[in-house]
C-alpha cells in the first residue's frame, strides 16, 4: 500500500471515530429529560388494588389540587384542607400572587390536561380560551426566535391566556366534576399540627382548626402532602412533631423583586379600537419587553385574558418605584434606557389606550424572597416516611420566568410516577418513600432552581444564599448572554432555549455540539 493510503485509512478511521464521538455527544445532550417520559401516567388509573386510609392534602392551590386528583388515583380516600376552598368564587386572601399576572407553561397546561380531558370545555366556560405558548419575548428589544416550524402546524404546544383567579376557580371545578372526586373530601379550616405514629417513623394524625375554631382530626393519614405554598408550613410542622430536620434545611436568596399588574377591563368598543396586530392575537402574551443586565428599564408584557380583560406587567429589580397610577405608566416606560431596540408603538398606543378608557385596577407586590427546601438533602430517617411536599411548598422561584405552577405539575408528576410503582399493601407506604420522593427529581432539576438563581446573583439588588457569593455563576451569566444573542438570530439555539425555558428539554441541550459551536462563535450583544 502507498504511503498516501495509509494516512488515508488513517484519517477516515479518526474523522469516523469523531463523527461517532459527537453524535453520541449530540444525542445525550438532546435526549428528553425524565421528566417528559414519567407525564405519560399522568391520569392513568392504578392497576391495583387502592392504597389503604387517607391522603392528606394540606393546601387546596395549584399544587394541592393536582396532588388532590393524584392521590385520588392512588389512595382509598382523600381530604384536601384549606381554609379558602370552600367557596371557588371567593378571591383568595391568602395567596399573595392571586391577582398578579401569570403565564402558563404548555407543560404545566399538558399536565392539566392528561389529568382532566375535559379542560378546553372548561376554559371556554369561563370565557378563556387555549392559545399558543408563545410570549413574544424581546430580549432588550430583540424578538427571541420561537420554534413554530419545528411543529406540524396546529400542534404547537398550548398555553391558556387566563387571569390567575379564573384559572384557580377552573381547576377548582374540574377536580369536583371528574368522576375520581367522589372520594375527595374538603375540610375548610388550616392544618395546625401533625403527629407521629408510634413508632416514630410517619405521619399519622393530621390537626386542624375548622373555621369556626373547632379543631378536629384525620387519624389514618396513610400519606400527607404538604402544598402550603409561601408558607412552606411543612418544616415547622415536622420540627414541632419531632423530626429532627438538619440545621440550615431552608436555603433562601433575595432577588429583591417588585411587580406591578394592571388589570384592564376592554369592553368590545375598546377592543376595536386597539392598535395589536392580528398576529399576536392567538399568542399567550402579546408583547414582552425584558431588559438586559446592566440596562435601566423594567420588564413589562401585555396579554390578554378571559372574560373581555388585559393584564400589563411591569416587573423591577432593586430601587425606584414602580407606577401607582396609570398616568404614570407611560412616562415611566418612556424613561427606559439602554435597551437594543425601542418598544414598538403599537405596544405604547395600546397601553395608553388602556390606561384612558380600560378601567385601570393597580395590584402592587414586594415579593417574598426565593427559597428552597432541601427535603432531598435530609438524612433517610429524618423525614416522615409518608411525607411529601409539592409546589412553593418546597420550592419558591424568582417567578419572571412564569415556571411555579409547572414546577408543582412536574412535582405532582414525580409523586404520580412513583405511586403507580408502590405495591399496595396493609403496611402503608414504604420507609424510604418520602426519601425517594425528594430525591427522585432533585437531581434531575436542580437546574431550575441553579440557572435562576445565579441568573439573579448578576442583578444589582440581589442578596444571595448565605455563604456564596454573587461571584458565583459569572461565567454561566456569560455564557447565557452568548445564548440570549444567538437565539435572537439562529433558530436551532432559540429552539433549545425555547424548550429549555418551557421546561420541554433539560438545560443539556444547550451542549449539544451543533449548538454549542453557534453559541461559542457568537459574540454578545448584551
Ligand atoms: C408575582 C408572582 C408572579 C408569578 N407568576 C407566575 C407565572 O407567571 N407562572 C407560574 O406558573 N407561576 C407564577 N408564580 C408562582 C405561582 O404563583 C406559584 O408557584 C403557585 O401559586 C404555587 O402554588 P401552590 O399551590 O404551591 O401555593 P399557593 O398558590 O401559594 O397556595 C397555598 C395554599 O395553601 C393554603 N395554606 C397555607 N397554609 C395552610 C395551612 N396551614 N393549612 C391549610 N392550608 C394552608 C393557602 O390558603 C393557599 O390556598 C408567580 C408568583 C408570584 C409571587
Ligand atoms: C367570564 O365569562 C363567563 C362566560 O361568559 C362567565 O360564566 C363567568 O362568570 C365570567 N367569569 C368572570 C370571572 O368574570
Ligand atoms: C371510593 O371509595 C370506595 C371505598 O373505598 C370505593 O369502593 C370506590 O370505588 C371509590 N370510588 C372511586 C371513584 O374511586
Ligand atoms: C419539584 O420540582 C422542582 C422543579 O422541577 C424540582 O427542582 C424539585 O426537586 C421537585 N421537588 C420534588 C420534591 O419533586
Amino acid at each position: 500500500m502507498a504511503i498516501h493510503d495509509i494516512l488515508f485509512c488513517q484519517w477516515t478511521g479518526i474523522a469516523s471515530g469523531i463523527y461517532l464521538f459527537l453524535a453520541a455527544w449530540q444525542w445525550l445532550c438532546k435526549y428528553p429529560p425524565p421528566w417528559m417520559n414519567k407525564m405519560e401516567s399522568l391520569g392513568q388509573p392504578r392497576a391495583q388494588r387502592k392504597l389503604p386510609g387517607t391522603a392528606v392534602v394540606c393546601g387546596g392551590s395549584v399544587a394541592g389540587i393536582v396532588t388532590a386528583r393524584i392521590c385520588a388515583d392512588h389512595f382509598e380516600r382523600v381530604v384536601i384542607i384549606d381554609p379558602e376552598i370552600q367557596d371557588s368564587e371567593k378571591p383568595k386572601t391568602r395567596i399573595a400572587q392571586y391577582n398578579a399576572v401569570h403565564i402558563f407553561l404548555s407543560l404545566f397546561v399538558d399536565g392539566v390536561w392528561k389529568l382532566w380531558p375535559n379542560l378546553e370545555a372548561e376554559v371556554e366556560a369561563a370565557g378563556s380560551r387555549t392559545c399558543l405558548a408563545d410570549y413574544q419575548v424581546h430580549y432588550s428589544g430583540l424578538p427571541l426566535l420561537v420554534p413554530f416550524r419545528e411543529y406540524v402546524p396546529g400542534h404547537f404546544p398550548c398555553s391558556i391566556a387566563i387571569r390567575r383567579s379564573t384559572l384557580q376557580a377552573v381547576l377548582y371545578r374540574l377536580l369536583f366534576r371528574y368522576p375520581t372526586a367522589s372520594n375527595i373530601t374538603v375540610m375548610p379550616g388550616t392544618v395546625r399540627a401533625l403527629h407521629a405514629s408510634e413508632d416514630g417513623t410517619s405521619i399519622q394524625t393530621v390537626v386542624v382548626r375548622g373555621l369556626d375554631g373547632t379543631t378536629s382530626s384525620v387519624h389514618d393519614a396513610a400519606m400527607v402532602a404538604d402544598c402550603t405554598g409561601a408558607t412552606q408550613a411543612g418544616v415547622k410542622w415536622l420540627e414541632a412533631a419531632g423530626f429532627a430536620l438538619p440545621a440550615g434545611i431552608r436555603q433562601s436568596y433575595d432577588a429583591n423583586l417588585r411587580y406591578v399588574t394592571v388589570c384592564f377591563n376592554v369592553h368590545p368598543a375598546l377592543a376595536a379600537k386597539l392598535p395589536i396586530p392580528e398576529a399576536v392575537m392567538q399568542m399567550a402574551v402579546l408583547y414582552t419587553f425584558v431588559p438586559h443586565g446592566d440596562a435601566e428599564s423594567s420588564t413589562i408584557a401585555i396579554m390578554k385574558t378571559d372574560n373581555d380583560t388585559m393584564l400589563l406587567l411591569i416587573g423591577s429589580t432593586g430601587h425606584g418605584d414602580l407606577p401607582h397610577r396609570a398616568p404614570e405608566i407611560i412616562p415611566f416606560i418612556a424613561e427606559f434606557k439602554g435597551y437594543s431596540r425601542k418598544i414598538p408603538s403599537w405596544v405604547i398606543e395600546t397601553i395608553d389606550a388602556l390606561c384612558e378608557h380600560g378601567n385601570p385596577v393597580f395590584n402592587n407586590l414586594k415579593m417574598n424572597a426565593q427559597s428552597y427546601v432541601r427535603y432531598d438533602r435530609a438524612p433517610l430517617g429524618s423525614v416522615p416516611s409518608n411525607f411529601v411536599a409539592l409546589g412553593d411548598a418546597t420550592m419558591q422561584l424568582n417567578p419572571t420566568h412564569g415556571q411555579g405552577c409547572t414546577k408543582a405539575m412536574m412535582n405532582a408528576t414525580t409523586l404520580n410516577y412513583l405511586l403507580h410503582k408502590t405495591e399496595s399493601g396493609p403496611t402503608g407506604l414504604p420507609a424510604d418513600f418520602s426519601a425517594r420522593f425528594f430525591k427522585n427529581s432533585a437531581t434531575d432539576t436542580q437546574a431550575l432552581w441553579d440557572s435562576t438563581r445565579l441568573h439573579d446573583y448578576g442583578l444589582e439588588s440581589c442578596t444571595p444564599i448565605e455563604g456564596e457569593t454573587k461571584e458565583k455563576g459569572r461565567l454561566l451569566r456569560w455564557f447565557e448572554r452568548k445564548v440570549l444573542s444567538a437565539a435572537t438570530k439562529d433558530e436551532e439555539v432559540a429552539s433549545a432555549l425555547w424548550h429549555i425555558r418551557h421546561m420541554r428539554a433539560a438545560d443539556r441541550s444547550l451542549f449539544a455540539p451543533t449548538v454549542l459551536w453557534k453559541v461559542l462563535l457568537t459574540r454578545s450583544i448584551f
